[in-house]
């Protein structure tokens, strides 16, 4: 039999499949392992998964998507090599967005966002989501049956970002267009890992939204983008046209994919579950629940990395300066430790809400909100407008035998198609 903890999480095509045998493997060893391909120290332990989140003094978020690709551009030297990442920090990927960056750069790129995501944004955003949601579901409800990520998740978690961020409505089609279209020719906008970060996908949003804001720096026109256009830092200060388009166009990295795979993962359950069905349309209170579970059950982003720059210890082991840290939130959120029975997909969980699916600490997911917003939405309206909602057994095979495929890629948890039948709702 193998040893699982010695295959390569990296690029084994079956782990992609399913990561949680081998997160449960290596939890059982230690919840802090050194695995042996790329000496990642790998943790799978959710008290030691947030303690690696919190501790942002010793671990920094420079490597957060790429992990151990692309290898450190230096060779660490001594406890603490903050000056050599700060010296080598624009040769890490996508080192231009907030996510792999560290204070003081992260606090200033967070508060220009934070004047976009206001609660007054926030709930204009909502009321577009429901005529959204309708809007989408138009398309294709005659026919019975849909390929539920390329027809509705994506087009509307799309769709949903450029309300957020006050596209204007004509050029919106454009955007559906061009981000399914760097898909289709492979570059998921989201998905960046070692087979994606040598190429920059952000550059077409970089170079739009660069184009709006200079117009609405030049000529306000009291719209949304107007407003991130006059956006400063806390100091008064003005930034730099670029660090207000990128904690902009980031958003659609950050929020498409994962939405889109949230989304799915929450209705395979629906799916496959029917009495689930009847429960949250008779009482849509549950829908909360239901989708908390969804984001601890199948966590869109599997794990997320941090460079070691001063030595400390996670879990009470050592972690020298260097080490690439993954923190493997999948696996903390079905550690038996915090979740009782976690393979099991429980709407009555009572601490399911513990989940750490949007991580911790300085880089807590900014939208957050508006992820949850958007099944809260959908989950409304796919059960107001459609019933005997099922997985196509032509696609997925028959209930006992189901075939379903899973995204090739060690960062993020997705399927790759969900076609599901359903009655419409009169
Ligand atoms: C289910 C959907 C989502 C999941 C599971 C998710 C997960 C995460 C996680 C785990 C992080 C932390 C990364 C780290 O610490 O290295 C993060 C950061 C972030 N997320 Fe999300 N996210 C989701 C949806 C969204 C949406 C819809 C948006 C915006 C529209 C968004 C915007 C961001 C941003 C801007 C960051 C970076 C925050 C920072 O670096 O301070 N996310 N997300």
């Amino acid at each position: 039999m193998t040893d699982l903890a010695s295959v390569d999480y990296f690029s084994d095509g079956e782990l992609a499949q399913n990561p949680f045998e081998y997160f449960d493997s290596l939890r059982s060893r230690n919840p802090v392992f050194r695995e042996p391909h790329y000496g990642v120290v790998v943790v799978t332990g959710y008290q030691e998964v947030v303690e690696g989140f919190k501790n942002s003094e010793a671990l920094s978020a420079v490597n957060a998507i790429g992990g151990p690709f692309p290898p450190l551009p230096f060779v660490p030297e001594g406890d603490d090599i903050t000056e050599q990442i700060e010296a080598h920090r624009h040769l890490f990927p996508i080192s231009e967005h907030m996510v792999v960056m560290d204070p003081p750069d992260h606090t200033r790129a967070r508060s220009l966002l934070g004047r976009l995501l206001t609660p007054k944004r926030l709930k204009e955003n909502e009321e577009y989501l429901w005529s959204l949601a309708d809007e989408v579901l138009d398309e294709f409800i005659d026919n019975g049956r849909c390929e539920f990520l390329s027809e509705y998740a994506k087009p509307f978690a799309t769709l949903a970002i450029t309300d957020l961020l006050g596209v204007p409505q004509e050029d919106r089609d454009e955007f559906r267009w061009a981000l399914g279209a760097a898909e289709r020719s492979g570059i998921p906008v989201g998905a960046l890992d070692h087979r994606t970060v040598a190429v920059n996908p952000l550059e077409y949003l970089d170079e739009r939204f660069g184009g709006y804001l200079a117009e609405r720096r030049r000529e306000p026109r009291g719209d949304i983008l107007s407003g991130l256009a006059a956006a400063t830092y806390p100091d008064g200060t003005t930034p730099e046209l670029l660090e207000v388009v990128r904690p902009a166009t980031f958003l659609f990295a950050a929020g498409q994919e994962t939405v889109t795979k949230l989304l799915s993962s929450a209705l395979r359950v629906l799916c496959e579950r029917p009495e689930y069905q009847k429960l949250l349309r008779d009482d849509r209170s549950l829908i909360k629940p239901f989708m908390e579970e969804s984001l601890r059950f199948d966590s869109p982003t599997k794990v997320d990395f941090r460079l070691v720059r001063k030595s400390t210890t996670i879990g009470g082991v050592d972690v020298p300066a260097g080490t690439v840290v993954m923190l493997a939130l999948a696996a903390a959120n079905r550690d038996p430790g915090k979740f009782e029975n976690p393979n099991e997909f429980r709407l009555d969980r009572r601490n399911a809400h513990d989940h750490i699916a949007f991580g911790r600490g300085l880089h807590t997911c900014a939208g957050a909100p508006l992820a949850r917003m958007e099944g809260h939405v959908t989950l409304n309206r796919l059960l107001d407008r459609m019933s005997d909602i099922s997985i196509s057994e032509r696609a997925h095979g028959s209930a006992d035998d189901r075939q379903y495929v899973y995204e090739p890629t060690f960062l993020l948890r997705g399927l790759v198609e969900l076609h599901i039948e359903f009655s419409r709702t009169r």
